[in-house]
């Protein structure tokens, strides 16, 4: 394997956190901007890092759905991963290289159109790879190869938050070691040519070398009658601080006990970590013991991770200096205890709807909010538009592209029918 830089060392990290763009005075909004600069600095990372691995990477789609760019990621990656059927559909559409998918559960007319194009399908237990089997075995009579996987869980997982951990207490993602060892007795493994697992959270080489420890613990004995192994998503490879280094030592180490097998990376994050901004205005500012400045944009709306997770993002304030220079200055994330702090020009943000709890953080800011100001918001192409929702008939925010040369275009206006179409009738009840 030929050695691979740090991220830091590839990826334009000073670009990476400046947005010095007039993209951002000019857009209207709400706004996703997605730079498709920094969307390639991470793509071109990735694939030199799947080649000097020798690993196949592929883009789970569940965390980042703009497919305007999908031809762009999948001429860097070899495939895509889909949670359903609706995520499959599009990668079919859109995307290119193989299309595998995992669903906890899937329905019957489900199973029957994802059988029509998938090249992987992934089960979560025996029940339900047996359910569809004889389906499997009809498109494979028929001379169409489907490589059937099984996700396990792993039985360790450092990661904290327990919505976001797949191998918790109770969890019903992945398929125990203790029910495995049943399954195996009760239907053999025949037909399966996989394992997948998916235990990690925004993580560093050191919890997947646990998980893996856990996983051969446990599994170890099924290993080597395997083809392909898939250690899920959830690895920061594209983070300033990521340890390739120790990841290049357990791929080794891993393929000198299981040579022939390919390993699959399906990392979300990674994809389009630090690549896209939320462009938001200041629309009022009150006062309630402290000053609340209302956004046009709404956590629960646009950014529901901030209040699940819970998490504060990086905000920056397009400074009016900006258009003559080269200004914007970056809030201070600030506690709940320096909250009433006088001195420090500090702000609740929070969104226009009726929530209570509709607040994206608390920040200090370098000078006096004004009404009419710009905020930026970082790392907000990931997760943040597939989940967003139209609450109180809060607009989605438009969708806009910063191409490599600095303009950036329109390519999608939300409007009133966003909320309508998703909510209405097709006829009228009298
Ligand atoms: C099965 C599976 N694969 C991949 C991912 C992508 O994870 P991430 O976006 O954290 O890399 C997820 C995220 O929930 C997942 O559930």
């Amino acid at each position: 394997m030929s050695k691979i830089p740090n991220p830091q060392e590839l990826l334009s990290q000073q670009t990476r956190t400046s947005i010095i763009e007039p993209a951002f005075h000019q857009i209207q909004t709400p706004a996703y901007v997605f730079d498709l600069k920094l969307l390639e600095d991470n793509l071109n990372y990735l694939k030199l890092l799947a080649e000097s691995l020798q690993i196949k990477i592929i883009f789970a789609q569940k965390s980042y759905s703009f497919y305007s760019t999908y031809p762009l990621i999948s001429s860097y990656l070899r495939g895509s991963t889909s949670s359903g059927l609706h995520e499959a559909l599009l990668a079919k559409e859109e995307f290119s290289g193989e299309i595998h998918v995992y669903s906890a559960a899937y329905k019957k007319d489900e199973i029957e159109e994802l059988l029509e194009f998938v090249d992987f399908i992934y089960f979560n237990s025996f029940e339900q790879w047996q359910k569809y089997k004889s389906l499997i075995s009809a498109v494979e009579n028929n001379g169409r190869k489907i490589e059937v996987g099984l996700r396990i869980n792993p039985g360790y997982s450092e990661t904290e938050h327990d919505i976001y951990n797949p191998a918790g207490k109770f969890s019903r993602l992945g398929i125990t070691a203790e029910a495995f060892h049943q399954g195996v007795n009760s239907y053999g493994l025949d037909g399966i040519s996989g394992l997948h697992f998916h235990a990690l959270c925004q993580e560093n080489s050191a919890s997947l070398a646990k998980v893996l420890n856990s996983f051969e613990e446990k599994f170890g004995s099924y290993l080597k009658q395997m083809q392909w192994f898939n250690f899920g998503g959830g690895h920061h490879l594209t983070r300033a601080d990521y340890n390739v280094g120790q990841l290049t030592d357990l791929i080794q180490d891993f393929r000198n006990r299981y040579p022939t097998q390919t390993i699959y990376l399906e990392p979300g994050e990674a994809i389009s970590l630090d690549s896209g901004f939320l462009v938001s205005e200041v629309l009022d500012i009150v006062e309630n013991e402290i000053e609340i400045a209302i956004l046009d944009t709404s956590a629960t709306c646009h950014m529901p991770d901030v209040i699940e997770m819970p998490y504060t993002p990086r905000v920056f304030l397009l400074d009016e200096a900006y258009v003559q220079g080269d200004y914007y200055l970056e809030a201070e994330i600030i506690s709940n205890e320096q909250l009433l702090d006088k001195n420090k020009n500090i702000y609740r943000l929070g969104g226009p709807t009726c929530l209570a709890g509709d607040i994206i953080g608390n920040y200090s800011f370098p000078r006096k909010l004004r009404r009419g100001d710009r905020l930026v918001f970082c790392d907000m192409a990931l997760y943040a538009h597939v989940k967003t929702n139209t609450f109180n008939g809060m607009p989605l925010p438009d969708l806009v592209v910063l191409a490599k040369d600095g303009n950036h275009k329109l390519k999608r206006k939300s409007s009133y029918f966003d909320f309508k179409n998703r909510l209405g009738p097709y006829d009228v009840i009298t």
